[in-house]
């Protein structure tokens, strides 16, 4: 799809379909009005007669509408003026766009993006539409033998800003959605690809790949660089599987030489069968989306390095499956990790947090600015915050501030949970350092107090994504978050790398 940015009176478009918005009273918006007024009251008469609500995401299509320059126009409802936010807009636009995708004509001319929309700017706008669009035009059918049958003959999509002095604006904020919408694109399909292709070794030649197109250096290190190195955390949940672990390194270096890098590391576990402590049977196949973090970390370095931001990013990806075997770590094995401390394994299916905190230790070498880690870690946190926010646990409260606010601004929020020291206890083993699960209780939180033991060097946070990098049921499928989320905050960090004298907010 090609997107662009104008900025011209909708009356003098001539386009295959050209987009426009109606609130809920029937109040035409100013590009409606536009083009009420050039065809002779024709949106006025159509209202008039009922076939517009003007709910969020209603939709109607004119042919053919006589005196207007364009061949179709689509009238998109948009609610109450009043309550016209950040959810109605995301709407309006899904819906402009699905409906442009089933009609013909190579091109949409879209409007909504001049709306007045509460406390956000054209930069945000921009960003949002192109993502909201690349998230209706996605289809996964690389897998299917015939691919489903569509004609699809929508080309081009234009989005206009209400004034010339939006432009330079609009252009940079539609390079920056089309960055991150590349990101979650690839996010998402490597999340739904099944865990007999997107295998550790399969994560890796992705990143190589991402490596050679995008300028990131990337290393591998295979299971004997990891036994020298003592992640033996890491490897023990690698133990019952055929497939080698992987362990991916990559670089973003778009800083200074010596600025301190931000380090981000996704679970990468590429099918959890929970090995020996095995998982029961329904819904298993939903296992193969616990690589997700490990896709956000893919999917947020490529957005990072086509954006060409000016701040240093390393990726690092823990990649095994967690399978039962002859081999296989058993309940009730101790296992001394790279940090030295030592861990009883009481359930196998605790493995997430066993890749992760030899990751942990690992990237100590890299000196960090600071370290955030992706993970699906626990149901619990489906429980508790369902798949609206991600939970959010950190040592550091200005760190987690940051990437609460990067996720309302992305749409992509996150809620932060307590990591007080009360809940270090439930980890407490009489065999060695710590138990590897915490009880039925907290159990989000217990899993970040494990992770916290061995981030005590650096500023870290850690987002639970388990219940929100993938929807299940008919839309069964991967979600590209929290790709958003974190694109927004390294774009944060690249505006204050940027202009050093532009302290935040006093105070
Ligand atoms: N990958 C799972 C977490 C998960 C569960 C993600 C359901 C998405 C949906 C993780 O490895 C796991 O199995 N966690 C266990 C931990 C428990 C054994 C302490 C869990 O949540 O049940
Ligand atoms: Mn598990
Ligand atoms: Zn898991």
């Amino acid at each position: 799809m090609e997107f662009s940015i104008k900025s011209g009176s909708p009356e003098k478009q001539r386009s295959a379909c050209i987009v426009v918005g109606v609130y809920e009273t029937g109040k035409l918006s100013t590009a409606a009005e536009a083009l009420n007024q050039s065809t002779n009251q024709l949106l006025t008469e159509i209202l008039r007669r009922g076939d517009m609500n003007g709910k969020t995401g209603a939709t109607l299509l004119l042919q053919n509408p006589v005196d207007a320059k364009a061949d179709r126009i689509l009238l998109v409802g948009l609610g109450k003026e009043k309550e016209f936010g950040d959810k109605e807009y995301r709407a309006a636009i899904s819906a402009a766009i699905k409906k442009l995708n089933n009609i013909g004509g190579a091109d949409g001319s879209i409007y909504l993006t001049e709306l007045q929309v509460k406390k956000r700017d054209v930069t945000w706008k921009i960003r949002q539409a192109v993502i909201a669009s690349q998230e209706v035009l996605y289809r996964f059918d690389r897998l299917k033998s015939k691919p489903e049958e569509t004609r699809r003959t929508l080309r081009k999509l234009t989005f206009q800003v209400a004034n010339r002095t939006e432009l330079a604006a609009a252009e940079a904020a539609l390079a920056e959605g089309l960055a991150i919408a590349s990101g979650m694109k690839l996010a998402k399909d490597l999340g739904n690809l099944p865990g007999n292709i997107c295998t550790p070794t399969h994560l890796a030649s992705e990143a190589q790949q991402l490596g050679k197109s995008h300028g990131l250096s990337v290393e591998i290190l295979d299971r004997s660089d990891m036994e020298k190195l003592g992640m033996n955390t890491l490897l023990s949940v690698a133990r019952g599987s055929h497939e080698p672990p992987k362990f991916i390194i990559m670089r973003h270096n778009g800083g200074a030489k010596g600025a301190k890098p931000i380090v981000l590391i996704g679970k990468g576990i590429t099918f959890d069968s929970g090995g020996i402590s095995l998982k029961p049977g329904p819904e298993m196949d939903e296992m193969k989306y616990d690589m997700s973090g490990a896709a956000s970390v893919l999917g947020t370095l490529k957005a990072a390095a086509a954006m060409k931001l000016p701040i240093n990013v390393i990726g690092v990806i823990p990649a095994s499956e967690n399978m039962p075997g002859g081999a296989a770590t058993k309940p009730g094995d101790v296992i001394t990790s790279m940090s030295g401390q030592t861990v009883e394994i009481l359930n196998t299916d605790a493995e997430g947090r066993l890749v992760l905190c030899d990751a942990l230790t690992y990237v100590e070498r890299f000196n960090p600015e600071c370290v955030i880690d992706i993970a699906t870690l626990t149901g619990a946190c489906v429980i508790a915050l369902g798949h609206i926010a991600s939970g959010l646990l950190a040592n550091n409260d200005s760190l987690a501030d940051e990437l609460l606010d990067a996720g309302r601004a992305a749409c992509d929020r996150a809620w932060q949970l307590p990591l007080w020291d009360d809940y270090q206890e439930q980890l407490k083993s009489n065999f060695a350092d710590m138990a590897n699960i915490g009880g039925r209780a907290a159990g989000t939180i217990t899993a970040a107090c494990f992770l916290a033991r061995f981030a005590k060097k650096y500023t870290w946070a850690h987002l639970d994504i388990a219940g929100t990098a993938w929807r299940s049921g008919k839309e069964k499928g991967s979600t590209g978050r929290p790709v958003p989320l974190l694109t927004h905050f390294l774009l944060e960090r690249a505006s204050r790398a940027e202009k050093p004298s532009a302290k935040r907010k006093p105070g």
